[in-house]
C-alpha cells in the first residue's frame, strides 16, 4: 500500500544523464538497529567523510556516526572579532586622527561612546557572515543540487528504508573496498552514485558569461536612468518645478541694497499683518488699567479661559487661584488672586501680568494667544465671583 502511494516500484521518471566520475557508494538498511549499527561501523573504520539518510531523526545517530562538534561557534566567534575590530578602528581613524572634533570636551576617540557602534558592527558581521557562511560554505552554492539526488537510493532512505552513503572524498575511499564493506555491514542494494554530467560540465548558471553581462548592463542603464532623472531632468525646463528662478537667497550677498545684505530688516514702524503690537510694555498700572477687554464675559469665553488657565496658569497658581500650586515651593508659590488688590485690578492689569510677566512670573505672551489671555481674565473673574459668593446669590 505504502509502496504505492510513494510509487516506489516504478522507474525514476527523470533520471539525469551520469558521467563517470564517482560521488559516492551507498547502500540500504531496513530498520533503524541496523542502520545505527553500520553507522557505527562505518566511523569505526576510520571512513569519516559519509553521511547517514533516513525518512525521520534517529536517536543516537550523532554518537553513532561520532559527529564532531559544529565550527559555526568558532566561526561567529571570529566574525564578531572582525566587526569590533573594523569598528574600533573605523571610529579610532576617523574621530581620532582624521577628523579630529571636540564634542562635550570628551577626548577625540572616546571608548564609552563609541560602544554602541562597536556592539552594532560587532553583531552584524556576525550575523552576515553565519547567513552567507551557511549559504556558501556548508549549503555549498552555488551548487544547486546533490549528486544522490534522483537516485534509487534517494527515493528509499526518504521513504521506508535508511541509507548510508561513502563519498568518494574520504581518504580510504575504494569502490570495491567500500562495496564490500558495506555487504558485510549487511547493507543491501549497493549502488555507485556518479556524478550527474552537468553537475561536471557546466558552471552555474549564475556564473554563465551572458548572465554578468546582462547583470552589467542592467547596472549600468539604471545607474544612468536614475542620474539622468534626478540629476539632470528635473534641471531642465519644464520639469524643474521653477526651482530654478532668479531670486536672492537668504544669508547672502545682494547688490540690490546698500548695504550689501540679501536679507532686510522691516522699516522702522511696520507692523506685521495680523499682528497686534503690545505698547503697554513698562507702563504704570494707572495707564495698563485703561486697556479695555475685548472677549465678552460668556459661557464661551469662560470655558476656553478655563482650560487654558488649567493648562498654564494652575501648575503654579493652583486650579482655583488660591496660590496652592501643585509645584509646591518648587517655585516661590505665587501671592493668591483672590486678594483685594487683584479683586480690585481692572482686566487691563491681570492681562498685563500675563503678557508681560511680573518679577518671577514669565511671560506668556508667546504660549497664549491674545484673545486666550483675555479669556483667562475672563475665567479668573469667575474665581473670584465663586469665592466671594453671597447668601442672595442662592435663587
Ligand atoms: C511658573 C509659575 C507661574 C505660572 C505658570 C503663572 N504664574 Fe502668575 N505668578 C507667579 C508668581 C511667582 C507670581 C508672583 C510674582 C511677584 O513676585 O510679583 C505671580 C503673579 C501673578 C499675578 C499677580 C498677583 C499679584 O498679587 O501681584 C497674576 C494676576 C498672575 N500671576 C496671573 C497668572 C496667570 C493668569 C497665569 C496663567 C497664564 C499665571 N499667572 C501663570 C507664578 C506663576
Amino acid at each position: 500500500m505504502l509502496k504505492k502511494i510513494l510509487k516506489l516500484d516504478e522507474e525514476l521518471a527523470q533520471d539525469v544523464p551520469r558521467s563517470h566520475k564517482v560521488h559516492s557508494v551507498a547502500a540500504l538498511f531496513d530498520t533503524p538497529d541496523e542502520i545505527t549499527h553500520a553507522a557505527r561501523e562505518t566511523s569505526n573504520a576510520g571512513y569519516d567523510k559519509f553521511d547517514v539518510y533516513t525518512p525521520y531523526p534517529l536517536h543516537g545517530m550523532d554518537a553513532a556516526m561520532r559527529m564532531k562538534d559544529t565550527n559555526i561557534g568558532k566561526f561567529a566567534f571570529l566574525a564578531g572579532l572582525t566587526g569590533i575590530t573594523v569598528a574600533v578602528s573605523m571610529i579610532g581613524w576617523m574621530s581620532g586622527i582624521d577628523y579630529q572634533n571636540i564634542i562635550g570636551g570628551k577626548p577625540y576617540f572616546n571608548l564609552t561612546a563609541s560602544i554602541p557602534i562597536m556592539f552594532e558592527l560587532t553583531i552584524l558581521l556576525t550575523g552576515l557572515f553565519c547567513v552567507f557562511g551557511m549559504l556558501l560554505l556548508w549549503n555549498k552554492l552555488p551548487q544547486i543540487s546533490n549528486p544522490l539526488h534522483d537516485t534509487n537510493f534517494m527515493k528509499y532512505a526518504s521513504s521506508t528504508r535508511f541509507g548510508v552513503a561513502i563519498e568518494a572524498e574520504d581518504a580510504q575511499f575504494d569502490v570495491e573496498k567500500v562495496k564490500a564493506f558495506l555487504a558485510g555491514v549487511g547493507g543491501k542494494d549497493i549502488e555507485v552514485v556518479y556524478y550527474p554530467e552537468e553537475n561536471i560540465q557546466k558552471t552555474s548558471p549564475i556564473f554563465e558569461k551572458k548572465f554578468i553581462y546582462l547583470l552589467i548592463v542592467v547596472a549600468v542603464v539604471t545607474a544612468l536612468g536614475g542620474y539622468g532623472a534626478i540629476g539632470k531632468l528635473v534641471n531642465i525646463l519644464p520639469f524643474d518645478w521653477m526651482h530654478n528662478q532668479f531670486r536672492v537667497n537668504p544669508q547672502t550677498r545682494s547688490d540690490i541694497f546698500k548695504d550689501g545684505r540679501s536679507m532686510q530688516r522691516p522699516v522702522d514702524g511696520t507692523v506685521a499683518r495680523g499682528f497686534m503690537p503690545y505698547e503697554y510694555t513698562g507702563m504704570p498700572d494707572s495707564l495698563v488699567k485703561l486697556l479695555s477687554n475685548p472677549v465678552p464675559m460668556n459661557e464661551f469665553s469662560i470655558e476656553r479661559g478655563k482650560k487654558q488657565y488649567n493648562t498654564y496658569c494652575s501648575p503654579c497658581h493652583g486650579y482655583f487661584g488660591a496660590g496652592d500650586s501643585r509645584m509646591n515651593n518648587q517655585f516661590p508659590n505665587p501671592p493668591t488672586l483672590h486678594s483685594k488688590k487683584v479683586r480690585d485690578w481692572a482686566d487691563g492689569n491681570i492681562y498685563n501680568v500675563m503678557t508681560n510677566g511680573q518679577n518671577v512670573m514669565p511671560s506668556y505672551a508667546k504660549q497664549i494667544s491674545r484673545d486666550d489671555r483675555w479669556a483667562i481674565v475672563n475665567y479668573i473673574r469667575v474665581l473670584q465671583r465663586a469665592e466671594n459668593a453671597k447668601d442672595t446669590d442662592l435663587p
